[in-house]
């Protein structure tokens, strides 16, 4: 019997319940990568955002896309601020920097990305200055509302002609300032300084960062990760790794090393990024969370349209060879040396590599399938025969072992009607999930591309869509590698593209995790290791769901959705091994409505109920689910 909930107007009519019955055995083993994060450079996700560093544009880097510009730095009492090339540079990654000239006690001042979070602690700042001072260095946290001081710090000048010379401090608020409209500022005594001037670069602050690593990442963003658990990370990118122009793609090794010896980019997005968040820091976060890094590798397409051709391609493939020598050669190659110079010696494990970031896109798709993705598949796999190699795409015949890398978004309806899209897939190609997102409303027709006009964060029945989605790849888990929300992050003082899986400001008190925040963190926390068959007369929809066991638990696993019903869902769920008596959790996702959504600094709309159920005659647990509800069940 066939249910059309859609056309049911009244409760009364759900009067005979979804009965499923799930199998003691059979199913498939699932991947151990359900859900994972996909990261690149966009919205000041990393800078600005994840990558701790608090002073915006601290080294004046610039490119001809985005020029050297004084962008958040602001004068202090009588100074006038130039930006120079010197002739002896601080590096030649960092080739500006800026003269401080004036009389009396000047400085610069900078606002930060939207504003500088203050409270009771430890700040480690430094910066290179260039000059004859025999006088005192003041920096501080200063409110930009009351203009009150909040930390302020005396530094002894080392400083001394035609030299750059590093400066450290600390700075140790004793409260927490009123709001993050703060600002940090650098001054001296002009009179004390030869010339009247001093040369700046490379002026940077941090707060406390996750582990405590320097260079780190921000604590209240790797927090809201930490707690959702992904088990992967695909970086970086995305259009990011791609670059506007060839000569503007991602390049891992102007991204390690020291502060001073990376010269930053033009992202993709909209800005210059520093090159702080590195390599080395997306592998270090991958050990702090314990993800399995997924590295994409550029593939010879830019943006642009710009292609490699044949013939030049080996030098790129070649250079991605350096980069996997790099993550995990031994200390005796040329690249694994160079890692442990950086402080790692030993070698990271790589699994997973992507050739490149949608190149079925940006006219790439005939040159990739013609000779750029095997060129990098066969020498990747050659090397590195453990390695999973991922096409960017699965517009095309996969290759031997190769995999591919599916993304999707869509408005809401569109996901629910991809829910079997799974079932059908029957090559043995596995495939990454790599970019999943419901990012327009309903609109009976699908996403438009030319107007953009997307959600600002995810909303309710957009998560409930896509939970229907991830319940239709996990009954497929043995083909699906795993599946990340993108893109990630929004500072929303500075975004092109919403919405996004975790949206924040200068303010980390302020940071939202959204709708599908939750909704993954629930996937999350409830691994199948094995999909259980499951039986029922009743076709799917309203109600989704997949069941499963966890083997090293033991426990039996059903998730659920209801999308678009008029009326709760009763559900009759059989485990054919689970006993009379036996008890379970039922934890059930609500929102107010359709279109709840957690937005920054508000609070989670998302309301969780768990609920311990028991198995009654033979082994059936009876429970509804209200519509747009998400629900996970666990045995005990
Ligand atoms: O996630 C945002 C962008 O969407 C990614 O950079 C790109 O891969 C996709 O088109």
């Amino acid at each position: 019997m066939l249910r059309e909930y859609l056309l049911l107007p009244l409760l009364a009519s759900y009067g005979a319940a979804y009965t499923i019955s799930v199998a003691k055995s059979g199913g498939n083993a699932t991947t151990n990568l359900q859900y994972g994060v996909m990261e690149e450079e966009i919205n000041h996700c990393a800078e600005g955002g994840l990558y701790a560093e608090l002073i915006r544009n601290r080294a004046f880097q610039g490119s001809s896309l985005y020029p050297s510009n004084l962008d958040a730095w602001f004068t202090l009492g009588e100074s006038k601020l130039t930006l120079q090339n010197l002739s002896a540079p601080l590096s030649s990654a960092l080739p500006t920097s800026v003269t401080v000239e004036g009389k009396g006690k000047i400085g610069l001042t900078n606002e930060g990305f939207w504003g500088i979070d203050v409270r009771p602690q430890k700040y480690s700042g430094s910066f290179y200055v260039k000059g004859s001072y025999s006088g005192t260095f003041t920096a501080s946290l200063e409110s930009n509302t009351t203009g009150k001081t909040l930390a302020s710090v005396e530094i002894k000048s080392k400083s001394v002609a035609n030299k750059w010379v590093q400066h450290e401090f600390t700075l140790t608020p004793n409260a927490k300032a009123s709001n993050s409209n703060n600002t940090f500022s650098l001054k001296f005594d002009s009179s004390k300084a030869s010339g009247g001037s001093l040369d700046f670069n490379l002026i940077s602050l941090f707060p406390p960062t996750w582990k405590n690593r320097p260079n780190g990442l921000r604590t209240d963003l790797m927090q809201a990760m930490s707690d959702l658990g992904p088990k992967f990370l695909r970086f970086p990118g995305g259009n990011n790794l791609e670059g506007e122009t060839i000569d503007s793609r991602w390049k891992w090794n102007e991204t390690i090393g020291p502060l001073t010896e990376r010269p930053g980019r033009p992202t993709t997005w909209g800005y210059e990024e520093t090159g702080g968040m590195g390599l080395v820091e997306y592998m270090e976060w991958c050990d702090d969370l314990g993800m399995e890094p997924i590295l994409a590798v550029w593939s010879g397409l830019a943006l642009n349209e710009d292609v490699v051709p044949e013939a030049d391609l080996g030098v790129y493939v070649e250079d991605a060879l350096n980069e996997l020598e790099f993550l995990t050669g031994s200390v005796n190659t040329k690249y694994g040396a160079l890692r442990a110079k950086y402080g790692h010696p030993k070698p990271w494990i790589i699994n997973y590599v992507e050739v490149g970031n949608e190149d079925n896109l940006n006219n790439g798709l005939a040159s990739y399938t013609a000779y750029r993705f095997a060129a990098f598949n066969d020498a990747i796999s050659k090397k590195y025969p453990h390695i999973q190699v991922l096409a960017s795409t699965i517009d095309m015949t996969l290759p031997g072992s190769a995999g591919g890398d599916y993304h999707l978004y869509d408005i809401p309806d569109n996901f629910v009607k991809s829910f079997d899209m799974w079932d059908s897939y029957n090559d043995s190609h596995p495939i990454l999930l790599g970019e999943i997102a419901a990012t327009e409303y309903n609109n009976g027709v699908g996403i438009d591309w030319s107007d953009f006009t997307f959600s600002l964060y995810p909303w309710w029945i957009g998560s409930v869509a896509e939970a229907v989605f991830l319940i239709g790849a996990e009954r497929n888990a043995d083909k699906i590698i795993g599946t990340t929300y993108a893109p990630y992050f929004m500072n929303l003082d500075a975004y092109e593209w919403s919405p996004t899986m975790i949206s924040f400001d200068a303010d980390p008190d302020n940071t939202a995790r959204s709708t599908s925040w939750h909704v993954y963190d629930l996937f999350n926390h409830n691994h199948m290791t094995n999909t259980l068959p499951a039986t029922s007369e009743d076709a799917f929809g309203p109600l989704y769901y997949v069941s499963g066991l966890d083997k090293k638990t033991n426990s039996h696993i059903w998730k659920g959705a209801v999308y678009n019903s008029t009326a709760d869902v009763p559900v009759s769920l059989t485990f054919e091994s689970i006993k009379q008596g036996t008890t379970a959790d039922l934890t059930v996702l609500t929102a107010p409505d359709a279109y709840s959504m957690n937005e920054v600094g508000g609070s989670n709309i998302v309301n969780t109920k768990t609920t311990t159920i028991k198995a009654g005659k033979s082994g059936i647990f009876n429970f509804s689910l209200p519509n747009l509800s998400v629900a996970v069940l666990t045995t005990n």
